[in-house]
């Protein structure tokens, strides 16, 4: 029989028997695809807006000083236009709005209806862009996909640290994000293919095959058994034990339910998770809540992620070359994401951060001084050799594996496991508003960043990617192998945050750990 076997953090072995089952990794992979509607749009808007035939029909100002080049215009500000940016980043202001709202409805309804609702509304949104007619239509579609992105970022990440196996955990919670590239990589294609069409169907296609991945979660959740967490939240203990029993394929499932049942009554006592989430006690789940998804951000990921096909044009790749770096970018970017997959229940969350930030800085620091040799600030149209466009796109790979293996998939499963549940919908929300705030936010300014940075873009989000190392090596406690229903305890044995945890809190953690240790040296024996 395999085991969920997990070290506390103070040392003590701590075992929940189970095992694998294959109907846990079936609804895993369900509820990750939720990843893709997001990564879907991450990866589409770049492309589509760096279509002609886009910018003709909805933003003809910007169409003209791209097409009719403009000689004196500076290239660094050629698609500088707030509205073009608002098709981006209407998105992510609508999902900032909806995720606050959104976890109110995950704690009632549940994590699998709010996947549903998420899809259902997303598959909304794609059918009216594919259609549009008008850049009130093109808004109002990407604001119901954003809409339905909050529902289902909200709860997939949350759906599947409950499921999982504690031993798998961090590998299958990863695979949110690993969808989520796959979304990118998918719409990267997408626009390579389509951009061959000159008509408009080339930006139709691309924006309404957004229905494929809102249908894969649509019709997945309907499928999705609720996550015993959730239906013991919602009162249902029975049907709660069954579930655990079904998904670690045992039916002796004691120990871990009663923790189940522990962290439970605490909700109780405790119905707020809005008030409990600012108490004293759980400073350092929120200071990880705020600070987390900004910094990760701030790595200026999403600056390759949405625009690289428009960065490529401005520094002087063709229109077929920009596309086909997306599409590396996006190969890249899936790739280093197994990486991380496979490796971080092993060597543990803290050495892959810690390794990833530096390499993000150094490649962003590369890239910058490259832009900066061949046309600096000039006015100019650039003209750069084709090797020295591979070695910049080279550089802004490794940059984007690093971003892969560390800030990408390690920030959505941090944030999935330090929640205890009498925060977690909360904790889980104010994660999703500030990172689709800051997503909204490099969203609409890039562009305009872009015309006045110059190439000193890339050392500014440089410089945030090494504070976010700092901060990481500074505050950020290993949480591999630790069962969440423990987790408290990684607080208490931390430099800083160890102030911030009662002690009482902490005693009871750790006199149940070694209670429940007792108890397996005694079966053992
Ligand atoms: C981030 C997205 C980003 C993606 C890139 C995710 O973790 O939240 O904003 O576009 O990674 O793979």
């Amino acid at each position: 029989m395999a085991v969920g076997a997990c070290v506390s953090a103070t040392g003590t072995k701590k075992v929940y028997p189970g095992k694998t089952t294959p109907f846990v990794l079936i609804t895993c992979l369900i509820a990750a695809s939720s990843g893709l509607i997001f990564g879907y749009d991450v990866g589409i808007s770049g492309g589509v807006t760096s279509m002609e035939s886009f910018l003709s029909k909805f933003f003809p100002l910007v169409y003209r000083k791209m097409v009719v080049a403009d000689k004196n215009a500076n290239p660094y500000c050629k698609f500088d236009s707030q509205l073009l940016t608002s098709f981006t980043s209407s998105l992510y202001l609508a999902a900032l709005i909806t995720s606050l709202s959104a976890s109110n409805f995950t704690r009632a309804l549940g994590r699998k209806k709010s996947m549903l609702i998420g899809g259902i509304i997303f598959l909304l949104g794609s059918l009216l862009n594919g259609a549009a007619q008008n850049v009130a239509m093109l808004i109002i579609g990407r604001i119901l996909l954003g809409v339905g992105v909050a529902f289902a970022c909200q709860a997939a990440p949350l759906y599947l640290s409950e499921m999982a196996p504690v031993h798998l955990r961090g590998m299958l919670n990863m695979g949110f994000q690993l969808m989520i590239t796959f979304g990118i990589l998918c719409a990267n294609l997408i626009n390579y293919a389509t951009s061959k069409l000159t008509s408009n169907w080339s930006w139709r296609i691309s924006l309404a095959l957004a229905a494929v991945p809102a249908m894969i979660i649509t019709l997945g959740s309907l499928f999705l058994p609720d996550s015993p967490n959730s239906l013991m939240a919602r009162g249902h203990d029975d049907k709660a034990r069954k579930m655990l029993q079904k998904i670690r394929g045992i039916p002796n499932v004691d120990e871990e339910f009663k923790d189940l049942v522990a962290a439970s009554d605490e909700l109780k006592m405790v119905q707020h998770a809005w008030s409990n989430v600012i108490k004293r006690k759980y400073r350092p789940q929120l200071v990880m809540a705020v600070l987390l998804p900004a910094l990760q951000q701030l790595t200026g990921i999403n600056v390759i992620m949405f625009y690289a096909p428009v960065l490529f044009k401005t520094i002087g790749f063709g229109s077929n070359g920009s596309l086909i770096s997306a599409v590396i970018i996006g190969l890249v970017n899936m790739f280093s994401t197994l990486v991380s997959i496979f490796t971080v229940d092993k060597i543990g969350r803290r050495s892959l951060y810690l390794e990833g930030g530096p390499q993000m800085f150094i490649c962003q620091i590369i890239a910058g001084t490259l832009i900066a040799i061949n046309f600096g600030s000039s006015e100019e149209e650039a003209n750069m050799s084709k090797l020295y466009a591979w070695f910049l796109l080279a550089f802004v790979c490794i940059y984007v594996a690093g971003f892969a293996w560390s800030w990408g998939p390690l920030t959505i499963l941090v944030a999935s496991e330090i929640f205890p549940l009498e925060i977690r919908t909360a904790a889980q929300s104010i994660f999703i508003s500030v990172s689709m705030f800051f997503t909204f936010i490099v969203a609409q300014a890039f562009l305009q960043m872009l015309c006045h940075f110059k190439f000193g873009l890339f050392y500014f989000f440089g410089g945030w990617v090494m504070i976010g190392t700092v901060f990481v090596y500074l505050f950020l406690p290993e949480t591999k192998n630790i069962p969440i229903e423990k987790m408290v305890l990684v607080w208490k044995d931390h430099w800083f945050w160890s102030k911030f945890v009662a002690d009482d809190h902490v005693h009871k953690e750790q006199d149940s750990v070694n209670e429940m240790e007792n108890k397996r040296l005694d079966s053992t024996i």
